[in-house]
């Protein structure tokens, strides 16, 4: 099908465009980005059967990625199923999705790997890129095969869910994702600070009277990591980032050329740990929602990049795991329905340009996992979403494509939505 997106305008900080375009795409790729790409007689576009989409007023940018997303396919899949995790990316506005290994059986050899990407092609709507175990079952022990694993699919690797508490293990698993260029993405969290813990540590945990969780847990681990690359001279890619101390340390990591790179969610930008007070457990999650004042310095290391992607950790977990005493819940919460829509906020704050969120959200992500995407460059894959900034709504958690409603977000009212999502020059959502 050849598709003619006209007159929107085109945010792409791959190529620094950010004007008024057309995109044009033909056989699944971008042919042309520029002005009055098609005559506009009517007769002749149905001639060349062109699909037109008028788009002004809108936004058009590289299809959005998230670089870490649980699927739960195999072995949970009452929670999400490939499908199910697809369908709520391309209703975000998600073109493609990394998803984590801590499946049942846990993605550590080729078989799981495989399913998943069958499952993927079966479902035929979002990218999918299996990110797979860095140690066996995820137990931190031995390293799962990594050179199979790789001729599989596996686009990195990750023991997220839990850490690698084995340096050793570690710096073993950076030397080999290093030989084969694939990225280590690491889960920090030092088990014997945090295990126990509920909610952060700090001021709200000791009113609430809670087990808390300290930064320390997380920002040791950070550093360790950081100081494992750094002697095996490669790169590793931190996680859902959610305290200061963890952002100061990337920051310093960087300023010296550690090629470290690192993500935060949308969570920890918007939300603190006063939200527990009410023992929802819609808010638990891991690692936890810190203070305020590690919100402030997560959105000050986004703006000023040593945070350069935004990712959802969409963890989905039925009401079985989630309305129980806060004590026994499932840690996370689901986040591609929602993600656009909260970042979105910080525009309008004026904490980010709308190019800066793309960043962050496409040619950041793709960069990082080191896979396509996240470009509207002539011949790349033609996947493209159409975003309507003005397009206020109110989250409402049992419209989601997901199969998890855990969302502590329902009922806020967002600025901006996404509206149309193309995958490979085909449509898989529109509310155009
Ligand atoms: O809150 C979380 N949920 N943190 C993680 O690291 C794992 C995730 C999950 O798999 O549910
Ligand atoms: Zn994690």
């Amino acid at each position: 099908m050849t598709m003619l997106l006209r007159g929107g305008r085109v945010i792409d900080p791959s190529q620094k465009i950010d004007d008024i375009l057309d995109v044009l795409i033909e056989g699944g790729k971008i042919a042309a980005v520029g002005r009055n790409l098609v005559d506009d007689g009517k007769g002749k576009k149905k001639d060349m059967g062109l699909t037109v989409l008028d788009l002004k007023g809108k936004l058009v940018v590289p299809g959005l990625i998230d670089i870490h997303t649980h699927l739960r396919e195999p072995g949970y899949e009452y929670k999400e199923t490939v499908e199910s995790g697809c369908e709520a990316a391309v209703a975000g506005g998600f073109t493609s999705i990394a998803c984590m290994p801590n499946t049942n059986p846990v993605n550590d050899n080729r078989s799981v790997t495989e399913f998943i990407l069958r499952q993927a092609r079966k479902a035929n709507l979002a990218n999918v890129y299996p990110i797979a175990a860095i140690s066996k079952g995820s137990e931190g022990k031995m390293l799962s095969e990594y050179g199979d694993l790789k001729e599989a699919g596996a686009a990195g690797f990750s023991d997220d869910g839990r850490p690698v508490m084995h340096a050793g293990l570690m710096k073993r698993a950076l030397e080999y994702a290093h030989s084969l260029e694939l990225p280590i993405v690491a889960h920090c969290e030092e088990l014997q600070l945090s295990k126990w813990g509920l909610m952060n540590e700090g001021l709200s945990s000791t009113e609430l009277g809670m087990p808390g969780i300290p930064t320390i847990s997380e920002d040791i681990m950070v550093m360790r990591d950081i100081l494992i690359a750094e002697y095996v001279g490669t790169s590793v890619h931190i996680c859902h980032v959610s305290s200061a101390g963890a952002v100061r340390i990337i920051r310093q990591a960087r300023e010296r050329g550690v090629k470290v790179t690192a993500e935060t969610a949308p969570h920890y930008l918007l939300l603190n740990d006063e939200a527990l007070k009410g023992f929802e457990t819609a808010y638990k999650v891991n690692p936890p929602l810190r203070s305020a004042e590690d919100v402030a310095a997560v959105r000050a290391g986004l703006r000023d990049g040593t945070i350069e992607v935004i990712a959802c950790d969409h963890a989905p977990h039925s009401s079985i795991e989630k309305e129980v005493e806060f004590e026994y819940a499932a840690s996370g919460m689901v986040g591609l329905e929602t993600s656009l829509g909260l970042c979105w906020k910080l525009v309008e704050e004026g904490l980010l340009t709308p190019s800066e969120l793309i960043a962050r959200m496409t040619v950041n992500a793709a960069r990082v996992l080191r896979i396509p995407g996240g470009t509207l460059k002539k011949g790349a894959d033609a996947d493209v979403t159409v975003i309507d900034p003005k397009r206020a709504w109110a989250v409402d958690i049992r419209k989601f494509r997901s199969k998890s409603r855990n969302s502590p977000f329902d009922g806020w009212k967002l600025p901006a939505k996404a509206v149309l999502t193309i995958v490979g020059g085909d449509i898989k959502y529109s509310e155009l």
